[in-house]
C-alpha cells in the first residue's frame, strides 16, 4: 500500500508546545509526553498518533487516564476517537533502547543513548504524529544514573541539578518550532572541544564537539570546518546562526553519515574524527563538506523544512549544492567540480539507467527510507546548480532571499520553492519543474558544421531521455549547455553569437532539437561543450580523438580538459575490451598523458584525476550489456602500457613529490600527496618485483595514513608476500582504531584478485567482523559489492550469493541498512544474460524468504520491477 503525493491532506491536529521526559535505562526508557493539541480545521476525525514498538503505560486527555475502551492501539498507532477541539494529552511509554539495533528512534552505541529520527525514527520514542508538517516547540527533561554524566538534548540548557540515589536532570529548550524528526538527544561519558564564534551581527556562539572520551583532539579539524562553514553562510547566503550553542556529537554505530538535528548534530564517527596518524586526506574532505552539509541545514531544512516526505530534494539537494559550492570556494573549482561528477555518474547514472529510477521528487513510495538517494540529492543539487546557470547568479541569490524571507518557519513544497525564483527573476519557469518530475538521464548529441567561406558554424544539439519505470514517454526539458570554443592549435576563439563577441556561450536547449549559429569563427574550429558539466546528462559529439586531444592539452575548462582525458580511455579500454585493441591509440594517449603530466602549471590535484582511469563501473555503463572481467582486463592493459610508456616520469614525481616535515591537510598538501598516490597506483598495474619494493618502501615511509593507505592499495593491486606482510603489519598496529580497522577490511574488499571472494567471506568470521556495526558492514560488504566488479561479478554466482546471504542476515534487526545493500544486484539487466540470470536469481530468493522487512521488499521489488 504505497504512500502517493496526490494523497497528501494537512494534519488534522497540531502540536504547539510539548514536554518531553525522558527516565533513561538501558532497557527501561519511560518516556513521559505531555502535548498541548489543538484541532486544525473543521471535522470530527479521532486523534491518531504514530507509535512503534512502544509499551504503552498511560494515556490522559485534560488530565484525566483512558480507559482501555477509550482508545485503540495497535502495531502502528494510538487512536483516540473522541477529543475536544483543544486538549492536552499525556501519555506515558516504555522503550528498550539497548536491544534496538535498527539504531532507528532511541539506541544505544558504545554504551551511550543516542537517537536518529529522520524519517520516521520518532514514533519508536513516543506517540506523535510522526510528519514533518507538524512543528512544534520542544522541552526536554532528561533524567539518568550519573554513570551518563552528559545529558544533552535540541536548544538551551534551562535547568540541571542533581537527584537522589547517584541521579541527576537536565532541561532543554528549543524555541524554534520543528517537526519531530529533527529532535535528538545524547547521553553519556564524552570528552568534549569547545570552541567559540562571534557572528555577524556580534552575538557569540558556544560552539561544542562531543566525542568518545580521549578523542578530542581528533575532533579539531571538524571545529575549524565547522566554523568556515558558519562564516561562509553569512557571505554567501546571508544566513546567521541562530542559538547561543551549537553541538555535534559522533558515534559509532550510525545507519548513514550524519544528522541535522536542530542544535544538536549527531554524526557517524567516520566522518568527523581525523588526525594524520588515522585519517586520510579523502577522509579530512569529506568531514569538511558533511560538516557544512549539517551546519547548512540549520537554514535549509530545519529552519524552512519539508511539507512532506515526497519533497525531500527541498533540503537535501539544496543543502548538497550548498555544501558542494563551499568546498569549491575552500578547495578550487575545477577539482571539486571533476569530483562530484565522478561521484554523481557513478552513484546516480546507474541509478537512473536502472529499474529504481526515479525523479527527484518522486510521487509514491512504501518506505521512504529508500528515497535517501543519489538522484534525490546529487541530481538534487544539479538541479539548482541549472536553475543558477540559467537565470544568473543575482537573481539566483534574490530567489534565495526570498525564499528564506517567505519561508522561515514553514515546512513546504518544491513548487513554493521554484516560485521564489521565478518571482525574483521574471521568469517562466514552468518548464524547469520537469526536472522534478521527469526520471531519466537525458541524451544529447551534438554535432557541428563549419563553413570556412562564411566563417559560421553551426552547432546542432539533441536531446532525448530513454524511459524509465512507470515513466514510457518523456518530454524535452530546458538543458544549459555551457560552449567555447578553440582552434586546431588550442588557443581560445572568440565568436559571435547574435552580434555579441563571446568567449563562451550557454546554449539553453528547450526543444527535441536546438541550433545555434555562431560567426566570426575564423578558424576550423574545436568545440568544447558542456563545459563545467553544466548539466547532468550523457553527451556524444561528433568529435574525433584528435580533437579530444586539442581539448585535453590546452582547454582552459578544466572539467572538459579532464572529460578529454576519460573519454580517450574510454573509447581505448572499450574497444580492448570488444576484442579490438587499437594499439596506435594507447601510445599516442600515452604520449598525450606524458605531456599533461610534465605541465608545471597544473595543479597537483587535478593531475591525480587525470591520472586515474575511468572506474571500471563507469565503463559499465558506457556499453551494454557489460562484461565485468573483459572490462577489468582492458582498464588494465590500459593502465599497463601508460605504467610502462610512462615509468621514469611517474617514478621521478614519485620520488619528487615526497613530503618531509609536518603534516597539513590543506588542499595543496593534499593534492601533492594525491598526485604521489596516483603515481604509485598507475606503477603498480606493472606487477615486478622493482614495483613491489617500490610500494612496501611506500608503505613503510609513510608518516601519515592517506601515505599509509596509498602503500597498501598499491600492494593489494601487486598481490605476492609483500601485500600480506603489509596487511599483517597494518592490522597489529592499528587493531584498536575501528575507523582504521574499517579500512583493513576495505583493502582487501577491493582485491581484484581472484582469491579475494574467498577472502572476503572468511573475514566475515574474524573477530573484528562485526555486522551489527554499520561502519564494519559496509566497509567489507558494499566495497566488495559496489568497487570490486570483477570478483562481486564473478562468472559461478558466488559473489551474489554472498551479498544476498548478508542481506537476509543483516534484514533480521537492521532493515535501513540491509536495504541499502541491495543496490548492486538491481543492475541486473545491464549485464550479460549469464550473470544477469544469477543476479536476478538472487533477488527472487531474497524475496520469496520470510519476514522481509518493507525496506528491502520495496527495493527487490522494483528491482525485479514487479512493482
Ligand atoms: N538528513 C540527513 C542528511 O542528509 C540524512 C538522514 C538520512 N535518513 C535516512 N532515513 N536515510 O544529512
Ligand atoms: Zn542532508
Amino acid at each position: 500500500q504505497p504512500i502517493r503525493l496526490s494523497d497528501y491532506r494537512p494534519p488534522a491536529f497540531l502540536i504547539d508546545e510539548v514536554a518531553l521526559a525522558f527516565d533513561l535505562a538501558p532497557n527501561t526508557t519511560r518516556v513521559k509526553a505531555r502535548l498541548s493539541v489543538r484541532r486544525n480545521g473543521a471535522h470530527a476525525d479521532p486523534l491518531k498518533l504514530n507509535g512503534e514498538r512502544l509499551k504503552l503505560i498511560s494515556v490522559a486527555v485534560d488530565g484525566r487516564a483512558l480507559a482501555e475502551a477509550e482508545r485503540e492501539v495497535d502495531a502502528e498507532f494510538l487512536t483516540v476517537p473522541g477529543v475536544p477541539d483543544a486538549f492536552v494529552l499525556e501519555t506515558e511509554v516504555e522503550i528498550d533502547p539497548e536491544n534496538n539495533k535498527a539504531l532507528e528512534g532511541l539506541y544505544m552505541s558504545g554504551g551511550r543513548f543516542c537517537t536518529q529520527c529522520e524519517a520516521e525514527g520518532f514514533r519508536k520514542i513516543t506517540y506523535w504524529p510522526d510528519r514533518p508538517d507538524v512543528l512544534s516547540r520542544f522541552t526536554v527533561r532528561i533524567e539518568a544514573d550519573k554513570a551518563f554524566p552528559h545529558l544533552l538534548s535540541n536548544g538551551n540548557l534551562i535547568e540541571k541539578g542533581e537527584l537522589s540515589g547517584g541521579r541527576h536532570y537536565a532541561v532543554w529548550n528549543d524555541p524554534f518550532p520543528k517537526p519531530c524528526y529533527l529532535f535528538a538527544l545524547v547521553a553519556g561519558a564524552l570528552d568534549v572541544l569547545e570552541d567559540k564564534l562571534v557572528t555577524m551581527s556580534g552575538r557569540t556562539v558556544d560552539l561544542r564537539i562531543y566525542v568518545d572520551p580521549g578523542m578530542a583532539p581528533r575532533a579539531a579539524y571538524a571545529m575549524d570546518a565547522l566554523k568556515r562553514s558558519m562564516k561562509w553562510d553569512e557571505e554567501a547566503f546571508g544566513r546567521e546562526y541562530d542559538l547561543d550553542l551549537f553541538m555535534i556529537v559522533a558515534v559509532r554505530d550510525f545507519n548513514f553519515g550524519a544528522m541535522e538535528n536542530k542544535g544538536l548534530n549527531i554524526f557517524n564517527s567516520s566522518l568527523l574524527l581525523a588526525d594524520p596518524a588515522t585519517a586520510t586526506d579523502m577522509d579530512y574532505e569529506r568531514i569538511e563538506s558533511v560538516v557544512a552539509h549539517e551546519y547548512f541545514h540549520n537554514w535549509t531544512g530545519d529552519r524552512i523544512t519539508c511539507r512532506d516526505w515526497f519533497q525531500l530534494c527541498l533540503k537535501e539537494g539544496l543543502t548538497v549544492f550548498r555544501d558542494q559550492s563551499f568546498s569549491a570556494d575552500m578547495r578550487g573549482h575545477a577539482v571539486q567540480r571533476i569530483k562530484d561528477v565522478k561521484a554523481l555518474r557513478a552513484r546516480q547514472f546507474a541509478e537512473d539507467q536502472g529499474p529504481l529510477a526515479h525523479p527527484v521528487r518522486p510521487s509514491s513510495y512504501l518506505k521512504i527510507d529508500n528515497f535517501y538517494t543519489a538522484t534525490i540529492y546529487e541530481k538534487g543539487s544539479e538541479v539548482i546548480r541549472m536553475l543558477k546557470t540559467l537565470i544568473g547568479p543575482e537573481a539566483f541569490r534574490a530567489g534565495m532571499d526570498l525564499y528564506f524571507e517567505r519561508w522561515d518557519g514553514h515546512a513546504t513544497t518544491v513548487e513554493e520553492f521554484i516560485k521564489c525564483f521565478a518571482e525574483a527573476s521574471g521568469r517562466d519557469l514552468s518548464d524547469f519543474f520537469g526536472w522534478y518530475e521527469q526520471a531519466g538521464t537525458p541524451r544529447l548529441s551534438l554535432s557541428s558544421a563549419y563553413d570556412v567561406a562564411r566563417r559560421t558554424l553551426e552547432v546542432e544539439i539533441a536531446q532525448e531521455t530513454p524511459p524509465t519505470p512507470g515513466q514510457p514517454t518523456k518530454t524535452a526539458l530546458p538543458i544549459p549547455v555551457r560552449l567555447g570554443l578553440l582552434d586546431q592549435d588550442g588557443r581560445t576563439q572568440a565568436f559571435l553569437r547574435d552580434g555579441e563577441a563571446l568567449d563562451e556561450t550557454v546554449v539553453v536547449l528547450s526543444e527535441a532539437k536546438t541550433t545555434v549559429r555562431l560567426e566570426g569563427v575564423d578558424r576550423p574550429p574545436v568545440v568544447s561543450a558542456l563545459r563545467g558539466f553544466s548539466a547532468p546528462v550523457v553527451m556524444t559529439t561528433d568529435a574525433q580523438p584528435k580533437d579530444r586531444y586539442v581539448l585535453l592539452a590546452g582547454d582552459p575548462d578544466l572539467f572538459n580538459r579532464w572529460e578529454a582525458g576519460q573519454e580517450l580511455a574510454r573509447e581505448l579500454i572499450l574497444a580492448r575490451a570488444a576484442g579490438q585493441p587499437d594499439e596506435v591509440g594507447e601510445e599516442r594517449f600515452a604520449e598525450a598523458m606524458g605531456r599533461a603530466l610534465s605541465d608545471q602549471a597544473a595543479d597537483p590535484a587535478f593531475k591525480a584525476l587525470l591520472l586515474a582511469m575511468p572506474s571500471e563501473p563507469d565503463l559499465a555503463l558506457a556499453r551494454q550489456p557489460a562484461d565485468p572481467a573483459a572490462l577489468h582486463e582492458a582498464r588494465e592493459a590500459l593502465r599497463l602500457r601508460l605504467a610502462v610508456h610512462l615509468a621514469e616520469d611517474l617514478k621521478r614525481l614519485h620520488s619528487g613529490l615526497q613530503e618531509s616535515g609536518e603534516f597539513s591537510p590543506d588542499a595543496a598538501s593534499a593534492g601533492r600527496r594525491a598526485l604521489r598516490n596516483a603515481a604509485l597506483e598507475l606503477l603498480a598495474a606493472n606487477p615486478k618485483a622493482e614495483t613491489a619494493e617500490l610500494a612496501l618502501g611506500h608503505y613503510r615511509a609513510a608518516g601519515n595514513m592517506t601515505d599509509a593507505m596509498g602503500g597498501l592499495a598499491a600492494l593489494m593491486l601487486i598481490g605476492g608476500p609483500e601485500y600480506e606482510a603489509a596487511l599483517e603489519d597494518f592490522y597489529a598496529k592499528w587493531k584498536a582504531e575501528p575507523l582504521v580497522v574499517d579500512k583493513w577490511f576495505a583493502v582487501q574488499a577491493r582485491d581484484p584478485d581472484e582469491t579475494a571472494l574467498g577472502r572476503v567471506m572468511g573475514l566475515t568470521a574474524h573477530p573484528a567482523f562485526d555486522p551489527k556495526n554499520p561502519n564494519r558492514l559496509r566497509a567489507l560488504v558494499s566495497t566488495f559489492a559496489n568497487f570490486n566488479p570483477v570478483r562481486f561479478h564473478d562468472p559461478s554466482g558466488a559473489g551474489y550469493r554472498f551479498l544476498a546471504d548478508q542481506i537476509l542476515a543483516v534484514d533480521r534487526y537492521n532493515p535501513m541498512t540491509a536495504a541499502r545493500l541491495v543496490d548492486p544486484l538491481g543492475g541486473w539487466r545491464r549485464y550479460a544474460p549469464a550473470l544477469g540470470q544469477l543476479m536476478k536469481a538472487e533477488l527472487e530468493r531474497i524475496l520469496a524468504s520470510e519476514g522481509l522487512s518493507k525496506n528491502v521488499f520495496e527495493l527487490v521489488t522494483r528491482a525485479l520491477g514487479r512493482d
